[in-house]
């Protein structure tokens, strides 16, 4: 396995805090908040060692809720040892009744489930509430509750169902919250983790973006100097963003290669060339692989054919081109923290099946693997790509799967079947931008159905295609709802498209949410 340069930002970074994940579902958003107040933070498995912790040297740590009761014999649990190292903890939910039970506090489970906006009262007299209003609305879910406080704790907040809504030791530097103080339903959630990280972990709170950029392309510039690097360049956001950063720091002893496997959209090819080649002046090898890939499609049908035949094939096109160019040193991937959390660093389910480039193997001869967005969030990203001069349309450019337009046309692809998805994909999205919505609709397309139905036009009649257009709104692609797109944007949409693309009779709109659908057709 080639090791992967740790880019990790704790190295460049003076001060960081852990989200210690217990496996709840809103374990990234916390880290999130975190870094929304300008506190660079890490997100790492309930497993991980008490030793592991001290080493990092964090200024604060926060747990995370779960789905457990403190109780099951199975659940998640910390050593005890972490409240003695000296570092602010806070306790969120699940987080919050852990820490009541191993300090020697109860933790007793209700018969009713408390759900949603919560009037709650706040001690504004702990350092974790200055500011917060002594009534405001926090946002509960849970069943257990903490009936009695360790010693040395005093409660700071109730609700009706809930005679510990939080409590403290400030002497020892513990807080625990029974509400949810990350999501946007807890009217001063963010002035509370505020409070947390600057009040009582002494957090400067000088996290930025730019100073990410400016010391990684520094970092990498000196760990690199001197290596030849390859980066499989996509278009898409986080690829562009990784190559751009790598290109500051490196210049030409960076190749990106771009391999146009011919199920791009309308133009993309020769953005992604224009935009890297001509106004970035990066190393640039476009492979026009086409007919390489059509070829192999050729009467395939099969969705999860189809995506495997691309991934293999993509592979082997890079592998060939990474040949050519002699010895290389290092290959640069645009993996993103969340990645790296739902690969199994966090506690929390796995869920994700998909991967861009499928897996290049280690067999190419690489010394390493280079990610220097590994440690950032998907916004985050955004932001260091306009930064660094990338287009807004591209930094803010909509997720686009791997296998392209092959999941986008049921069934066999043809190069007639590619135009025509083209054409009517390109007028959807002209008219979603007409209309101001890309930044507000997550992802949108078309789809050509495979259907074919009777149509009129003019005195004729027509057997043609059905194109089928998606919209999603979506915080993860995780789940999703119908994006609920105004109709006359819908019906501008729907004209131009029968009138405009040949071989199609009939437009639908997808009313479907994920689950029980995918956003994908295929
Ligand atoms: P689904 O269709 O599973 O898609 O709801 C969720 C998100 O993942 C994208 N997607 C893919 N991305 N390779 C990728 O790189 C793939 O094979 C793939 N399939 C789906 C999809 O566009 C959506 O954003």
């Amino acid at each position: 396995m080639a090791k992967i340069l740790e880019t990790k930002s704790l190295k460049i970074q003076n001060e960081a805090v852990l989200v210690l994940d217990f496996g709840g579902q809103y374990c990234q958003l916390i880290a999130r908040r975190v870094r929304d107040c300008n506190v660079y933070c890490e997100i790492l498995p309930y497993t991980t060692s008490v030793e592991e912790i001290r080493e990092r040297g964090y200024k604060g740590i926060i747990f995370t809720g779960g789905p457990n009761s403190v109780y099951d014999e199975a659940s998640p649990r910390c050593s005890k040892e972490i409240f003695e190292l000296g570092v602010p903890v806070l306790g969120i939910c699940y987080g919050a009744q852990l820490m009541s039970y191993l300090l020697g506090g109860e933790v007793a489970s209700s018969n009713v489930k408390e759900y949603g906006k919560t009037q709650t009262q706040f001690d504004c007299t702990s350092s974790l509430f200055a500011g917060v209003k002594e009534s405001s609305i926090t946002w509960m879910s849970h069943t257990d509750y903490i009936a009695k406080i360790p010693e040395g704790f005093r409660v700071t907040a109730y609700s009706d169902h809930c005679p510990t809504a939080a409590m403290e030791d400030d002497s020892r530097g513990l807080y625990a919250v029974q509400f949810h103080p990350e999501v946007e339903h807890t009217e001063c959630g963010q002035m509370i983790l505020q409070n947390f990280l600057k009040k009582v972990c002494g957090c400067k709170a000088d996290w930025e973006m730019s100073s990410f950029t400016e010391t990684t392309i520094a970092y990498l510039k000196e760990q690199l100097g001197g290596s030849k690097v390859i980066c499989a360049l996509s278009g898409g956001v986080d690829s562009s963003v990784a190559a751009l950063l790598l290109h500051r720091a490196i210049g030409k002893d960076l190749t990106c290669i771009f391999v146009d496997h011919g199920l791009l959209r309308k133009n993309e090819g020769d953005e992604v060339e224009r935009v890297f080649r001509h106004q970035f002046d990066m190393n640039l090898i476009r492979v026009n692989a086409q007919d390489r890939f059509l070829n192999r499609l050729k009467d395939v049908e099969d969705p999860e054919r189809k995506r495997k035949i691309i991934g293999e094939e993509f592979i082997r096109v890079f592998e060939e081109e990474a040949k050519k160019l002699g010895e290389i040193n290092y290959l640069c991937q645009g993996t993103i923290y969340p990645d790296v959390v739902e690969s199994g660093n966090g506690a929390s389910a796995v869920i994700k099946s998909h991967h861009n480039v499928g897996g290049i193997p280690d067999d190419v001869g690489f010394v390493g693997i280079v990610e220097p967005l590994r440690s950032l969030f998907k916004d985050e990203v955004r932001r260091v790509g306009l930064e660094l001069g990338i287009p807004d349309y591209l930094v803010w450019r909509q997720p686009f799967p791997g296998p392209g337009l092959a999941v986008r046309i049921l069934g066999a692809i043809t190069p007639e079947k590619l135009e025509i998805l083209r054409e009517a994909d390109s007028i959807f999205r002209e008219e979603v931008a007409n209309a101001g919505l890309e930044k507000s609709i997550n992802q949108y397309f078309a789809v050509l159905t495979g259907i074919r139905s009777v149509g009129v036009m003019g005195d004729e009649r027509t057997y043609d295609n059905t194109i089928a257009l998606r919209a999603v709104t979506t915080s993860d692609f995780m789940t999703a709802d119908w994006a609920h797109i105004p109709h006359e944007v819908l019906a501008k949409a729907s004209n131009r498209i029968t009138n405009e693309v040949r071989g199609v009779n009939r437009v639908v709109y997808d009313i479907t949410s994920k689950p029980p659908a995918t956003i994908e057709w295929e």
